[in-house]
């Protein structure tokens, strides 16, 4: 048997390649027009199994958070490992059910779930809907009354824990929307204990994306432990706490912690803390995907100004952008894009696609000449799930490879399916 380096990598000859194959190959294979993603399904199927492990024989749900990427290919790798999901819209539920999802490793989080939502978490009967305010406890217990269920429902706590990441991906600090902050959990657990129609299973929180490290997260455990200390003393029959996902991967600038050891430390920390009877629910998103995802774009050319001097300048026109991959646009996020058919190096240029935006701009690489294609890494997470026709531009194209063979491709729709529904509005 061979050994293929999952996700993305070089052949000694310096050619790019994902799951051990060079992705010009793939691009031939697959036979699809750039801009184009390509995900590695044995990177991801090997995380996820790994990811399994850590929990030994301790109760689990690793609660996929689809909004990562929603893939049909990709979310059946992680179900058929023994994952659940982590759904933040009736869309994303009803996705995950018709996938094939076990209700039972379903949770529903969003802070403003709407009625049928709620209906349908209800009809489905999954692990439970996360409130993320007393009011919308109200509105959950309503719909429940209404429907003649008694609905399983968790509080997602807001910490008040900071976290070092950018602003916009930072959700358990006390001027977020998310979750319901210390004080006014008394009003939601009044509500619960009057409330012949709630039944409180889980005590949830998700702090955020991209930790660098353990420590933010564990902190936010402790809260959410504290929290279903109080529940159980209140006599409330708790099945499971949930400490989120956030797990950040490593975009270049240098090794991060795995997701399993995410695991490990919560494990410890239930136990320490003498929970670990409790079901342990996580909902990692981007570690189980990211690094296993790159977008291929060509280059359709380059741009100079100056010679020389200060005032020079550079730019290495592609073809995808900021509707393909949102991130560097929302979040001021860098990927390292590089030439496919050779190793970076050589003068800086700033990459930057086709969008009539400023912020369509992918950030400072280096290239001896202009390569014909290069490739976007890191792009497994929030890179599909992002893309928009901004521009009258057309969806990418995805490609799913195992073993280093592509098993699927999912075509673009093309501009003219833009054209066509623009016509009709
Ligand atoms: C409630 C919730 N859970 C889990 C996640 C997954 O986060 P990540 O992809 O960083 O693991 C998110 C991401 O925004 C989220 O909002």
């Amino acid at each position: 048997m061979t050994t293929r380096t999952l996700g993305f990598g070089r052949s000694a000859d310096g050619v790019a390649t994902l799951g051990g194959r060079p992705l010009r190959d793939l691009l031939l294979e697959a036979g699809v027009p750039t801009p184009a993603y390509f995900y590695d399904l044995s990177g991801i199927r090997q995380r996820i199994e790994r990811l399994e492990q850590a929990f030994g024989a301790a109760p689990h749900v690793s609660a996929y958070a689809i909004k990562a990427n929603s893939a049909g290919s990709i979310v059946r790798t992680l179900l058929s490992a023994g994952a659940g999901i982590d759904a933040v819209s009736g869309g994303e539920l009803e996705l995950g059910l018709r996938l094939g999802a076990a209700p039972r490793k379903i949770v529903l989080s969003g802070v403003a779930k709407l009625d049928r939502e709620i209906d349908r978490a209800l009809s489905a009967d999954i692990l439970a809907i996360q409130a993320e305010s007393p009011l919308e406890l109200l509105r959950i217990e309503a719909r429940a009354r209404a429907l003649g269920q008694v609905a399983r429902v968790a509080l997602r706590v807001n910490p008040s824990v900071s976290i070092d990441s950018h602003a916009h991906v930072a959700t358990g600090h006390d001027k977020a929307k998310f979750g319901i902050l210390a004080r006014d959990l008394g009003s939601a657990f009044e509500t619960l204990q009057r409330s012949q129609s709630l039944k409180l299973v889980g005590i949830s929180t998700h702090v955020g994306s991209m930790l660098k490290g353990t420590d933010p997260y564990l902190e936010s455990a402790r809260v959410v432990c504290d929290v279903a200390q109080a529940a159980l003393g209140r006599g409330h029959a708790l099945e499971y706490v949930d400490f989120g996902g956030g797990y950040g991967i490593d975009y270049g600038p240098g090794e991060l912690p795995e997701p399993a050891t995410y695991v490990s430390a919560s494990l410890r920390f239930l136990a320490e803390r003498g929970l670990e009877k409790l079901m342990l629910v996580i909902e990692p998103g981007r570690s189980l995907v990211g690094p296993f995802g790159v977008l291929l774009a060509r280059v359709v050319q380059e741009k100079h100004s100056g010679s020389g001097g200060d005032d020079e300048r550079r730019w290495l026109m592609i073809d995808a952008g900021m509707n393909d991959l949102l991130r560097p646009a929302l979040y001021q996020a860098v990927h390292r894009i590089e030439p496919l058919q050779a190793l970076p190096g050589g003068r800086p240029h700033r990459v930057v696609g086709p969008v009539c935006e400023s912020t369509d701009d992918f950030g400072e690489f280096s290239f001896d000449a202009a390569p014909e294609l290069v490739v976007i890494r890191d792009a497994g997470a929030y890179g599909f799930t992002m893309a928009s026709e901004y521009n009258g531009r057309a969806l990418p194209a995805e490609v799913f490879v195992d073993d280093g063979k592509v098993v699927h491709v999912s075509p673009s729709p093309g501009v003219e399916s833009w054209i066509t529904r623009r016509l009709e509005a």
